[in-house]
């Protein structure tokens, strides 16, 4: 584990403890299921960075616009990541990849890559609880973005779905 990830991310969103949490949360979600299907090592240290990387562009897109946009976090996102995960000397097939993952995060059509799955099964594990979903959201999710029986498996745990 890199702790440096971590503190890094609390001092990037200092104030802010919901979305601390919130990052700390998809981290090890996304990790557990990345270890469980038997990701190898690269997507897992991807998965690493980019889950602690994923939310960045909300902060920049509430300072100039005043609401939370998925698109506009999509857009401003990734090259706030690959500054962030550089600064901390991520190797750059990581940097470029997690980039691209924080810039997918909100696209759930057509997801080919397992990092791509990991990292949105995790955020939707995570906000599940953080944004209060209801049953019948989590019901929603749970068939229509789930795709890994690790995932799978939490939602069960968790909600009973
Ligand atoms: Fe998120």
């Amino acid at each position: 584990m890199n702790e440096h990830l971590i503190l890094a991310m609390a001092e990037y969103f200092a104030g802010d403890p919901k979305q601390v949490h919130h990052t700390v949360q998809v981290q090890t979600f996304a990790m557990v299921i990345a270890q469980e299907e038997k990701a190898d090592e690269k997507t897992c240290k991807v998965l690493e960075a980019a889950a602690v990387a994923h939310d960045m562009g909300v902060k920049v897109v509430m300072e100039l616009f005043g609401e939370s946009s998925g698109t506009l976090q999509e857009e401003l996102g990734p090259g706030i990541a690959e500054e962030f995960l550089r600064r901390l000397h991520c190797s750059e097939d990581v940097v470029q990849r997690a980039a691209w993952l924080v810039g997918h995060h909100h696209t759930y059509d057509n997801i080919k890559d397992l990092d791509h799955q990991i990292l949105v099964e995790a955020d939707f594990l995570a906000n599940f609880y953080d944004e209060k979903m209801d049953m019948e959201q989590i019901r929603a999710a749970y068939k229509n973005i789930f795709k890994t029986e690790t995932g799978k498996k939490l939602c069960h745990d968790l909600y009973g779905v």
